[in-house]
């Protein structure tokens, strides 16, 4: 149905101790694009042995890693981030043909990352320990004082999910290594090609060979082995909240950072500005096809203003512009077949038991045209999954009790907006929401990237966020002082 995007076929490598290499079992992963299903390039499927090797020696490197200044680390980091702006054309285009991403959203989350790894640099430099005096506590006395510093875990293992195969890799990375650790980055198959083009950029930037290694090959067949091995000290994993739960059950006392699946909602109330919440919602539902763990996945509406709302948001679905990522298409062919078919079931479900399609409804191979259903019930599934594709349900609710009581109803709890332009019902409903952030008249997204973001439920497990993160992927060691024995 696309042509294909011209560009020349990758064959790319791992980052090992320093050295790049391919597989001994010779064995490689095709990687195809969305858009055309044009061969993009191709990367090892690394095996257990190799596994071992490339975990063993991030483990013996970080020994010495540890002991970098800080900052010595963050001069490392700045120069990754100026390589990052440096390669954006280049790096770009790979995303735009691997994951289907309209370039200038590719360019877009390049560079984001590179702020983001210039201000990990920046908050690390800037934290400091605390010293806690003893006689605050009862029966102690001044003599006794409590050193606080940070020490890193080790090995982290960063698992990161397609959809944002720069960001959500170098969000992982930059913290770790700027706490002292050393990172095996294990990234999505399919946006494999961008993550090694990433782990070069940090090499080239001076990290000292085994800090960052990279493993690839299919999660189904290496994921268990990788995740249960006995020397990684932490695993940051984002990506479906079936595989993070699969990791959470099989390992054993290994500290876990997850960021998972969402259903997030938009709950639209009476006296809402309605232009500004139709905006938001589209822009938020169905930017690269929906596929973004912060999309707006359900609107919430009360029956006052419903018809009014469901008629803006209506007209401006209709004029989403569809198809090739290289004409700037905001709704683009989703990652594979297979993610097409999950949302296809979903919209047969909602139409087979009396949802209103309003705009959409339409597949060929893995496009689905933007699709709007209206009078969405709570018994369809798609009040509650989670599609990762551009289909956005209106549930109709009575009152703000009936919306917080859906939203609420959810496995997830990633985050929700509240479109009010009342300050107390706003608060009223953030602080009901079982959810990691309420956006507030604002549509719902992860940046600025050093807020925190976190999910509840099944959508995660810890913070994230700059500062969150360094500390997340770090310990607080005590040295108590006791002056005078
Ligand atoms: P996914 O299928 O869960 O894959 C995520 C990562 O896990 C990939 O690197 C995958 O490798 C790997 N993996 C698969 N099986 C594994 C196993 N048994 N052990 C260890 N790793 C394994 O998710 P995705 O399709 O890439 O991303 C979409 C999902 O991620 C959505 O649910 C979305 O909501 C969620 N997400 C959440 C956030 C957030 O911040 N909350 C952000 C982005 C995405 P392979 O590719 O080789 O299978
Ligand atoms: O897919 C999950 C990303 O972390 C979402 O980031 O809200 O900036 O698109 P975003």
């Amino acid at each position: 149905m696309f042509n294909c995007i011209v560009g020349e076929e990758l064959t790319f490598k791992n980052l090992v101790n320093g050295q790049w290499i391919t597989s001994s079992s010779n064995k490689f992963i095709d990687i195809y694009s969305p858009i055309g299903n044009c061969l993009v390039g191709k990367v090892p499927a690394m095996t257990k042995e190799e596994v071992d090797f490339a975990i063993k020696s991030a483990d013996e490197a970080q020994k010495l890693w540890k002991n970098v200044p800080v900052n010595e680390r963050a001069e490392i980091l700045y120069k990754a981030a100026d390589l990052l702006i440096e390669k954006v054309d280049e790096m770009s285009d790979i995303m735009m043909r691997e994951i289907g991403k309209d370039k200038k959203s590719s360019e877009s989350e390049i560079l984001r990352s590179a702020d983001y790894i210039k201000f990990t640099a920046d908050t690390a430099k800037n934290l400091s320990g605390e010293s806690i005096p003893g006689d605050s506590f009862p029966g102690f006395k001044k003599n006794k004082i409590s050193l606080v510093t940070r020490e890193a875990l080790g090995v982290v293992l960063a698992i990161s999910p397609f959809n944002y195969p720069i960001n959500l890799a170098a969000s992982k990375i930059a913290p770790a290594l700027i706490a002292g650790n050393s990172v095996v980055l294990k990234p999505a198959t399919q946006g494999s090609l961008c993550g090694l083009y990433l782990a070069k950029v940090f090499e080239q930037a001076g990290v000292p060979a085994g800090v960052l290694n990279t493993i690839t090959g299919r999660g189904s067949e290496i994921g268990d082995y990788i995740v249960t091995h006995p020397e990684i000290d932490f695993i940051n994993f984002t990506g479906s909240t079936e595989v993070g739960s699969r990791i959470s059950k099989i390992t054993s006392m290994v500290p876990l950072l997850m960021e998972l699946g969402g259903k997030d909602a938009a709950i639209v109330l009476k006296d809402a500005n309605l232009d500004l919440a139709a905006s938001n919602i589209v822009a938020g539902a169905y930017s690269y096809s929906g596929q973004r763990c912060t999309a707006v996945k359900r609107i919430l509406v009360v029956d006052e203003v419903a018809d009014e709302l469901v008629k803006k948001v209506k007209e401006k679905v209709e004029k989403l512009k569809v198809g090739n990522p290289v004409d700037g298409a905001e709704v683009v062919p989703l990652i594979d077949n297979k993610a097409a078919d999950f949302v296809w079931e979903l919209i047969d479900d909602a139409r087979e038991k009396g949802a209103h399609l309003l705009v959409g409804g339409k597949r060929e191979e893995n496009l689905i045209y933007p699709t709007l259903f209206d009078h969405v019930t709570t018994d369809m599934r798609l009040a509650w999954e989670e599609p990762f594709g551009p289909v956005l349900p209106v549930i109709r609710v009575k009152d703000k009790d009936e919306a917080i009581d859906i939203a609420n109803k959810s496995e997830y709890g990633l985050q929700s907006s509240v479109f009010t332009e009342n300050i107390n019902e706003a608060f009223y409903v953030a602080e009901r929401l079982e959810v990691g952030t309420v956006q507030v008249n604002n549509k719902t997204e992860r940046g600025p990237d050093h807020f925190p973001f976190l999910g509840v439920k099944a959508s995660g497990v810890g913070t994230q966020g700059i500062k969150y993160s360094i500390e997340a992927m770090s310990r607080p060691k005590a040295t108590v002082i006791n002056i005078g024995k």
